[in-house]
């Protein structure tokens, strides 16, 4: 089929790369000139593992291409998509500028019908309103043509969004027509496989199921968080309560694992956009609220042990710190925890010795040159004259390193943990001293 995916953001390209890699024909369109000729080169602006062989490969092939040309892409297109972004305005509200241009331009352009397909997480209503741009515009123009908008929200997890958008568990149609319907049933036929995993249901409930299936995500991190410090203040152990909640299986294991705070580029936006739309309607969201204000105190906790151990000073320290990204599996910064961590650090007078396998590019084109900030090439040498070391994301590299060398080389045998990677009695065998989230400080004879 002939698809246009419009916006080569991390959702557009992914999608666009998942559906040329099922004999698709995709064209893409960003308004960026340097990314599409990045892009043609094999240059891919997002790390991503299995992205770029993918993304080179349905190149080569000539059924994935990248162009500014936005004329030439709603004339290849039956079906297109919008994946531009919606970041937060002012007032924390997704801002659909760049939809609604999107809208615009494919009505300028169609000369035949369209279906039109919101990917972008986008506020309910949303759909209303890009259909009523395409209208004007096409009324303007006096063109009779017809289109269908459909809302097809994504939920893919960045760090594995290739394989959840080439084995997703849903697929959501918020669709008003049965031939809309018809050629999204047929385009994701190749995903669609064993039983059938597309739910249909009118557009407003399938653009509220994607803040809804984050929010949700989002409340459940804070509610763990939440009873984490409660379980400190208490003198409890959260891992424990953990593992106790999660075994009823109306609870599960998934997303209840405490820590610094959660990060991204959806959650804490959806979080904010959702409270927004909530109060345009005349209703206070008070759990989302709640959600909210309990994880901008999360990603303040590792400081806040921090200062407590030091006596609220830390002038002069160097912190050795592991994890810059969000989450593992990402170069992507967006609202990650150790950014809030750092730069607390720095008003109080510390330098950072950071290490993450993947962001220190992003670190660097965030921060610049500083003379607080070091980037290092390994997590050994992110210990060197180091006081302590704290740590933000869990990469897999940083669940079994050596302790010994780790107390050689810091200062202050302290680790500060912010995603609960270590027993606390081994640490206190090692002879470390060991904070982790719900978990009080670990020292010997201590547990
Ligand atoms: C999320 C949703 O999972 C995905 O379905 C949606 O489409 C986009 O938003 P993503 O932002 O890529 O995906 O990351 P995710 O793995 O969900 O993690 C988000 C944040 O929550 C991370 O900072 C992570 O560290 C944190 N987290 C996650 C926790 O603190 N505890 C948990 O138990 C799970």
């Amino acid at each position: 089929m002939k698809v246009t995916v419009f916006g080569i953001g991390y959702v557009g390209l992914v999608q666009a790369a998942v559906l040329a890699e099922v004999g698709h024909d995709v064209v893409c369109i960003d308004v960026d000139q340097a990314k599409v000729d990045n892009l043609k080169k094999g240059n891919i602006p997002i790390y991503e593992p299995g992205l770029t062989p993918l993304v080179t490969s349905n190149f080569e092939a000539g059924r994935l291409s990248f162009t500014t040309d936005a004329k030439a892409g709603v004339e290849h297109g039956d079906l297109i998509f919008i994946a531009v972004g919606t970041p937060p305005d002012e007032d924390g509200s997704a801002d659909l500028k760049y939809v609604l241009t999107v809208a615009q331009t494919v009505a300028e352009y169609m000369q035949s019908h369209k279906i039109i397909i919101n990917k972008s997480t986008v506020p309910v209503g949303t759909a209303d309103k890009v259909k009523a741009r395409v209208t004007e515009t096409l009324n303007s123009a006096s063109k009779s043509v017809t289109f269908d908008v459909v809302s097809n929200p994504e939920f893919l997890k960045e760090g594995a969004a290739v394989s959840d958008c080439m084995r997703p568990d849903r697929i959501i149609l918020g669709v008003e027509s049965d031939t809309a319907e018809d050629k999204l049933r047929e385009l994701y036929s190749p995903f669609n496989r064993n039983h059938d995993k597309v739910i249909t249901m009118d557009i407003r409930s399938a653009e509220l199921t994607k803040y809804a299936a984050n929010c949700m995500l989002a409340t459940k991190i804070s509610f763990m968080n939440e009873i984490a410090n409660l379980a400190e203040l208490f003198g409890a152990d959260i891992e424990h309560v953990r593992h106790g909640i999660g075994s009823d299986p109306r609870i599960g294991y998934q997303f209840i694992y405490p820590g610094c705070g959660y990060g991204g580029s959806c959650f804490p936006k959806d979080v904010q956009a959702l409270v927004r739309s909530a109060n345009k309607v005349g209703y206070t969201a008070r759990v989302l609220e709640s959600v909210e204000a309990v994880n901008y105190q999360q990603k303040e906790k590792l400081f806040e042990y921090i200062m407590r151990h030091f006596n609220n000073d830390v002038k002069g320290k160097t912190v050795a710190l592991w994890g810059l990204s969000f989450k593992p599996n990402t170069d992507d910064m967006r609202e990650a925890s150790s950014r809030v961590l750092m730069e607390k650090l720095w008003d109080a007078g510390a330098t950072v010795q950071a290490y993450d396998p993947e962001a220190m590019e992003e670190t660097q084109r965030i921060y610049g040159d500083r003379d607080d900030l070091r980037l290092m090439g390994t997590k050994e040498s992110a210990l060197n004259q180091a006081d302590f070391l704290v740590i933000c994301t869990e990469w897999q590299v940083f669940r079994a390193p050596d302790f010994e060398l780790i107390k050689s080389k810091l200062s202050n045998p302290l680790i500060f943990d912010g995603r609960n990677l270590f027993e606390p009695k081994r640490m206190a065998d090692y002879g470390l001293q060991y904070y982790a989230i719900g978990r009080g400080l670990s020292v010997k004879g201590n547990q």
